[in-house]
């Protein structure tokens, strides 16, 4: 039951921010989550620290045509983060557009601040936040402050917010004529206790319907009414899952998810969102560290219209930290500074705040150290656990789990009701000398947890292990987990008879899987069709980490001419490291011919090295065989990118 954006149910921003008498106002557009998190965080404390009544709001939630009407001394600041080519997260389209379109002078009363979250690994970094900035200041508004950005790429997004932040409060303070006091934690909501349930829906329930009898029962026929996207997953069975590949240091999970009980409609080249939830051991240790009682029923109420509350509630406390909290992540240092509130005592109190208060300090003994935060707290203490942290404090401030995207290894003419995924469990030793266990990625943990009990062998787990995952008293039951598609634009040429060059190694192979199985189904099904020439080029360490290698020969078999697929291996025993793009250099004057036969390029997997040695070997081999500058080569690459006719699907 969500909160309308006002009592009014406007979405005119300005006049929901009078309404509930705000005076600053902190918007985000985030895909993922993480522009949310660090828009919380900020409103959070500049409403703290300043005593100011802090709007925190998505951007897609409200229209801003009168936004030049905000108040005098109305300050605002932007949370963007950047997707895909530079682009704005879906919810923020119409933002944009209204950015776009405002003309000079339109916004000339607007002061804002801006952060933009990106990732310099891409070629567009924090593209999205810089077009911001232009339209704002070409439509004369004022930008207070420095322009903020967080470079993810760096992996120093946290410390790129905190030293913006700092600067942002200064200029804020000064212009705004705001006094400064030490800030206390208060919630944005009411948390009402509502009693404890017994042990037969402590597990998996994420929410739960309180009767007014006061009864609780399960919600899940809820949860499974459509559409299914970002705000709402479908509980898809996993149908298949096995193993492709297991050596000495990572497996690699193939998962098959039965979405035939749904609406949901995939292209192949789609993206699936998997909704993870943590592992056992860990949810215990958290609420053992916080000595919380999982069983415990609440409820959150926004304090104003202006709030969200985070997760449908009632629920279980359990069930707020299996399915709600990303209790596994990294730690912000800022998190830490603002648990010195709550320390056990004077000593921990002292520690924990040199700590936070020390940037080099932090990254070696919590960042370097792959620390969750449950663990780095008990290190801290000493084992004495911190019951004075109030769930408030932890709802609002650690980030909450979000839905993690795969590419699609399936085709949708192939196969409509089933998706498949390819994923590689992140599964490493701790690489901090004096740290023992593994690192574990929360989601391919859970995919490869699943595999192993839909096979009895969950005892083999080695992982924090995701236990009962079928049993009775677990909502998943049947090996379920909450999925949407997320649309890409990564999409076979419509021609058939285009040709495709594709270079995926490793799990970047994923979606051409599904082109293949594609073209297959295609060829099955038309008569005297010709197809383009197809070629893939694929990589591996070795040849125990050839993906579907039983699966290629079957659709060559099929595709005859039109497919062919060459292979790179980097890590063969007395042989020197191959890369798909030495095979690329390699195989010029095909890959040549077919780009002037109007082929289309399609890269997948690892942004860093990969997606750019490719693309360095591209602008090589257009240099060389055209006889032209490099700069006009990177040039012709650039057209083909604007046009299509060269797609990435790279992280
Ligand atoms: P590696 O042995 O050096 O890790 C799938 O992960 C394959 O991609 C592996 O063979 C891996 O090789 C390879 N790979 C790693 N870095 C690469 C890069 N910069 N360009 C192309 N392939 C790369």
């Amino acid at each position: 039951d969500s909160i309308t954006a006002s009592s009014s149910g406007s979405r005119d921003v300005v006049q929901v921010l009078r309404e509930n008498d705000k005076n600053y106002l902190v918007l985000f557009a985030s895909q993922t989550g993480t522009a949310e998190d660090y828009a919380k965080k900020y409103a959070k404390e500049l409403a703290a620290k300043f005593s100011l009544n802090v709007m925190c709001a998505d951007i897609e939630q409200y229209d801003f045509d009168n936004l030049n009407e905000l108040p005098e001394n109305v300050f605002m600041t932007l949370f963007i983060s950047t997707y895909g080519e530079g682009d704005f997260p879906d919810g923020a389209v119409q933002f944009e557009d209204f950015l776009s379109n405002a003309s000079e002078g339109d916004l000339s009363s607007l002061k804002f601040g801006l952060f933009g979250l990106g990732n310099s690994t891409y070629e567009f970094y924090n593209g999205a936040a810089k077009k911001a900035l232009d339209y704002l200041k070409n439509a004369g508004a004022t930008l207070v402050g420095e322009f903020g950005q967080g470079d993810d790429g760096a992996g120093t997004t946290d410390e790129d917010y905190m030293t913006w932040k700092s600067n942002s409060f200064e200029v804020l303070k000064e212009k705004l004529n705001l006094d400064e006091h030490e800030q206390e934690f208060e919630a944005s909501f009411v948390l009402e206790k509502l009693g404890t349930v017994d042990d037969t829906v402590s597990l998996g329930e994420p929410s739960l319907h309180y009767l007014p009898s006061g009864n609780l029962t399960y919600n899940s026929e809820n949860l499974q009414v459509g559409p299914f996207d970002l705000s709402q997953p479908y509980l898809a069975p996993v149908v298949k899952s096995y193993e492709l590949f297991k050596n000495t240091d990572r497996n690699c999970i193939h998962t098959e998810f039965d979405v035939s009980g749904s609406n949901i409609k995939y292209s192949t080249g789609d993206h699936l969102a998997v909704w993870p939830s943590n592992a056992d051991e860990k949810v215990e240790n958290f609420l053992k560290v916080f000595n919380l009682d999982p069983k415990m029923v609440f409820n959150l109420k926004p304090l104003d219209a202006t709030i969200k509350i985070p997760f449908p509630t009632p629920t279980t406390v359990g069930a707020a930290v299996r399915h709600y909290l990303e209790i596994c992540g990294p730690i912000s240092r800022q998190v830490f500074g603002q648990l010195v509130q709550f320390a056990p005592n004077e000593e921990i109190k002292q520690k924990l705040s040199d700590l936070s208060s020390d940037r080099d300090q932090f990254a070696i003994e919590i960042t370097a150290k792959y620390l969750d935060l449950a663990d780095a707290l008990l290190r801290l203490s000493d084992g004495k656990p911190w019951d004075s942290v109030p769930l408030e404090f932890l709802i609002e401030t650690i980030p909450h789990l979000q839905p993690r995207y795969y590419s699609i290894s399936s085709s949708s003419s192939y196969e409509k009701q089933t998706i498949h995924i390819t994923s590689v469990v992140e599964n490493f030793p701790n690489p901090s000398e004096d740290m023992q266990g593994n690192v574990v990625g929360v989601t391919t943990n859970l995919l490869r947890n699943i595999q192993l009990a839909q096979n009895n062998e969950l005892d083999k787990a080695s992982l924090p292990v995701h236990y009962d995952l079928n049993g009775p008293r677990n909502l998943f039951a049947g090996y379920k987990l909450p999925v949407h598609v997320r649309r890409s634009t990564f999409r076979l040429p419509s021609n058939p008879a285009t040709p495709v060059i594709m270079f995926g190694p490793g799990t970047g192979v994923a979606p051409f899987r599904g082109f293949i199985r594609e073209r297959v189904k295609f060829l099955e099904t038309q008569e005297n069709v010709k197809l383009g020439k197809h070629i893939l080029f694929y990589g591996s360490r070795n040849t125990d980490d050839f993906l579907y290698q039983d699966e290629w020969p079957e659709y060559a078999k099929k595709l005859g001419e039109a497919f062919e697929m060459i292979v790179a291996h980097s890590r063969l025993p007395n042989s020197k490291k191959v890369y798909v793009q030495d095979k690329l250099l390699e195989r010029e004057d095909d890959v040549f011919d077919l780009i002037n036969n109007g082929a289309f390029i399609y890269v997948c997997g690892d942004a860093k090295g990969m997606a750019q040695g490719v693309h360095a070997a591209l602008v090589d081999i257009l240099t060389r065989k055209k006889s032209i500058k490099k700069e006009d080569a990177s040039e012709i690459i650039k057209m083909l990118k604007t046009t299509g006719r060269y797609q990435e699907d790279v992280w």
